[in-house]
């Protein structure tokens, strides 16, 4: 008997906690969430609290959510249902004001959204499903970065999206609070708010509404947009979050959902959400402080020893850290304590740039006043520091006024910290794409194009080895006080080489300055090299990037651009606009030829640096395109390549990694560390 009554109060207690529907439920609340309530994968996680946390403390990583049964969208006639869901979110950047790309509420054919990408992607899409009517995605995105490409309206804004990462509507974060008030919010700002996405199936109405968590539903929704879903919707679909992080770190945390298929969804509990931060209110604080006090004084005592303690031992574990076949490189090995003191503690004042290799800071050595960059590279592969420091050391020693000089290294717990010359007028891609002010005259740019072909002219003859650059591209230019351009990042690419993929070959690159042959070999070479320089003095003529994407894919090729105009016989006007009148005609066409001339698709037609040094120079003159090339071209064409070679995949920011078929071991005599 009494077993009985504890099976039958045991079997109650167990449909108390599992709320979240049973089969043909068409709805289900979550006041917080528990562990295996959700399929998750990539960053997402349930925290102990009961918080979904769907992106963590790093950066160009996407996760997803999913409730684990699909609900029936269509109905056997064929007809959408309506659905209404809310949500309870916050987004922590991992620095204050600095936006890390959104999350999105996401009704999908599947929950397994794998080959998606990140950062402006938000996981729900790639650079081919993007805008597919195939993708099946309805999507209201909460978005904190402005990205042209997909018409963005700014970087703080909610939209409606469908099959696409452009929005059929979209409005600033914002919430009514009379008919003509709307008030903002800010996404970024750590506050937890709520979402409202309702679709009536009769009306096609699609209302999205937006307040503050602690405000109740405003009477108006922030967008009501009529659509019939019919087309999008399929008779099973799953729901939940995809969330991504860019260029910089932030948590995107979800504390409550409720969702309902054909009826209103249930109300959440806000006494029982899991809590974000534990903010006392002022009456407690007053009580606390009481009760503190005493306590606090000893801790911080406590405190003060602990840290000394901790300084002391972090001072003897640095001294130890150089290990003895560091010494033997020669270059200097900075200390992490000096550079972590120039850089004021790496704070987010001093952080110039988020580069592809890791973060940037402006230091200043409070010794010699020297203002310095100082690159922040995580790296946590032990196997493998010893070759790279050798190759960092021989990257040391490398004097060239074109290249952009690097003093000195450090190591720390998993980070290797390079130390560079300062470059007050930061990257040259700034002045050549982003709408500055000042963009820069013909003399400085055909300046800038000697200076860095006789920079790499001595990186692949002049030194004692042959160097590769590999990474080649407007953005790797620097420019010092007087505007000289300066080659930097040299040898980097080896380094995400080794870090992030061991076991299959990675040829790392930028999407538009990859020779063809590369993703084939995997070999780079120098004419790799120059290849990218090809793309380089189209850009920095023509002030456009190599590829320019839009929604609907590849918007412009420039080489293919610049090759019409040669074809019509003005090759000139391919110029950039911004240039007017003041450029010399004779050096314009030159650079634009030899633009060409070096993005050959065919490796051996691409001139040595020895010989583009020498056509800058005025001692060559340039051959003229002849209609072998011209074929060579055509057939090799990049738009082509681009839409058609499935071995390329790109992330948000442009990098791509084809996986080639070689490993290191680059041809002889042409690598670095050939071996
Ligand atoms: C974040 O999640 C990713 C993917 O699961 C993981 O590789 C990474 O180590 C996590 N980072 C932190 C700081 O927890
Ligand atoms: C499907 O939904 C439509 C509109 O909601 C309704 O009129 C129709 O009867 C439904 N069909 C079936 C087979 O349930
Ligand atoms: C892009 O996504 C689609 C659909 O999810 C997938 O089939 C395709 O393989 C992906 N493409 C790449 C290049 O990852
Ligand atoms: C609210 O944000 C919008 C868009 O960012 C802006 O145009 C408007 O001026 C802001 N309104 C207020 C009151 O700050
Ligand atoms: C959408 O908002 C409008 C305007 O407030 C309202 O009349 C309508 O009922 C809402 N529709 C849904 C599906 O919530
Ligand atoms: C929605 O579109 C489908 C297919 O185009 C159509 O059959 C259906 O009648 C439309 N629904 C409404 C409510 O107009």
């Amino acid at each position: 008997m009494l077993r009985a009554f504890s099976s039958c109060f045991l079997l109650f207690i167990l449909t108390l906690i599992t709320v979240p529907a049973a089969a043909g439920a068409t709805e289900f609340v979550f006041n917080g969430f528990q562990a295996g309530g959700l399929i998750l994968n990539g960053a997402a996680e349930i925290e102990v609290t009961g918080l979904l946390r769907l992106t963590n403390a790093t950066n160009q990583e996407f996760s997803h959510a999913f409730y684990p049964t699909p609900f029936p969208f269509l109905n056997s006639s064929g007809e959408p249902s309506s659905f209404s869901t809310s949500f309870v979110f916050a987004i922590v950047p991992h620095y204050t004001e600095i936006s890390s790309e959104g999350l999105a509420f996401a009704i999908s054919p599947t929950p397994n959204l794998y080959s998606t990408l990140p950062s402006q992607f938000l996981g729900l899409f790639n650079l081919s499903s993007n805008g597919q009517p195939t993708n099946h995605i309805v999507a209201v995105e909460l978005d904190t970065i402005e990205n042209r490409e997909f018409d963005d309206i700014n970087d703080n804004h909610v939209g409606i999206n469908l099959n696409s990462l452009t929005s059929v509507v979209a409005a600033p974060a914002s919430y009514a609070q009379s008919s003509s008030l709307f008030r903002n919010l800010s996404l970024i700002s750590s506050q937890t708010m709520r979402v409202w996405a309702e679709y009536d199936a009769k009306k096609m109405e699609f209302n999205v509404t937006l307040a503050p968590f602690s405000s109740p539903k405003p009477f108006l929704p922030l967008m009501s947009y009529t659509i019939n879903l019919s087309s999008v919707l399929l008779s099973e679909m799953y729901v939940g979050f995809s969330s991504s992080t860019g260029a910089a770190a932030g948590s995107h945390y979800i504390l409550g959902w409720s969702f309902s298929l054909n009826g209103r969804e249930a109300e959440l509990l806000a006494s029982n959400l899991p809590s974000l931060l534990e903010l006392p209110d002022d009456k407690k604080r007053k009580k606390a402080i009481l009760f503190w006090f005493p306590v606090t004084i000893i801790v911080f005592l406590v405190m003060v020893l602990g840290s000394l303690f901790l300084v002391f031992k972090q001072r003897r574990r640095l001294a130890e850290a150089a290990e003895e076949w560091e010494t033997e490189y020669g270059l200097q090995r900075l200390s992490y304590r000096d550079l972590h003191k120039a850089t004021r503690g790496f704070s987010v004042e001093n952080l110039l740039g988020n580069g592809g290799f890791g973060e940037v800071y402006k230091g200043v050595l409070s010794k010699s006043k020297q203002e310095i960059a100082v690159k922040r590279i995580s790296h946590d592969s032990r196997q493998g520091m010893k070759e790279f420091i050798a190759e960092i050391a021989t990257i040391g020693r490398l004097r060239h006024r074109n290249l952009v000089q690097l003093h000195g290294y450090t190591r720390s717990q998993g980070q290797l910290i390079l130390v560079y010359d300062f470059m007050p007028n930061g990257s040259l891609d700034h002045y050549l794409f982003n709408r500055v002010e000042q963009s820069l005259t013909w003399t400085q740019r055909f300046n800038i194009i000697k200076g860095i072909a006789a920079g790499l002219l001595y990186l692949h003859e002049e030194w004692e080895q042959v160097v590769l650059h590999r990474d080649i591209k407007a953005s790797n230019v620097l420019l010092d006080a007087d505007f000289n351009g300066k080659l930097g990042d040299f040898g980097l690419a080896r380094l995400h080489d080794r870090g992030s993929m061991a076991e299959t070959t990675r040829v790392v690159g930028t999407l538009g300055y990859l020779a063809p042959e590369l993703s084939r070999t995997g070999k780079s070479t120098t004419s790799s090299d120059v290849f990218a320089f090809g793309a380089f003095l189209l850009e920095v003529a023509c002030g456009k990037k190599p590829v320019e994407f839009k929604t609907t894919g590849v918007e412009l090729v420039l080489v293919d651009w610049v090759l019409e105009f040669m074809e019509r016989g003005e090759l000139i006007e391919a110029r950039d606009r911004r240039l007017g009148n003041t450029f010399v005609v004779k050096e314009m066409e030159m650079v634009l030829s030899l633009g060409l001339m070096c993005s050959s698709p065919a490796a051996v037609a691409r001139p040595r640096m020895r010989q583009v040094v020498q056509y800058l120079e005025g001692e060559l003159s340039i051959p003229a395109l002849t209609e072998e090339d011209l074929l060579i071209f055509h057939s090799g064409s990049m738009k082509k390549r681009l839409l058609g070679d499935a071995s390329l995949s790109g992330s948000g920011d442009g990098t791509v990694a084809a996986i080639g078929s070689s490993g290191w071991d680059h041809g002889a005599g042409l690598s670095l560390f050939g071996r």
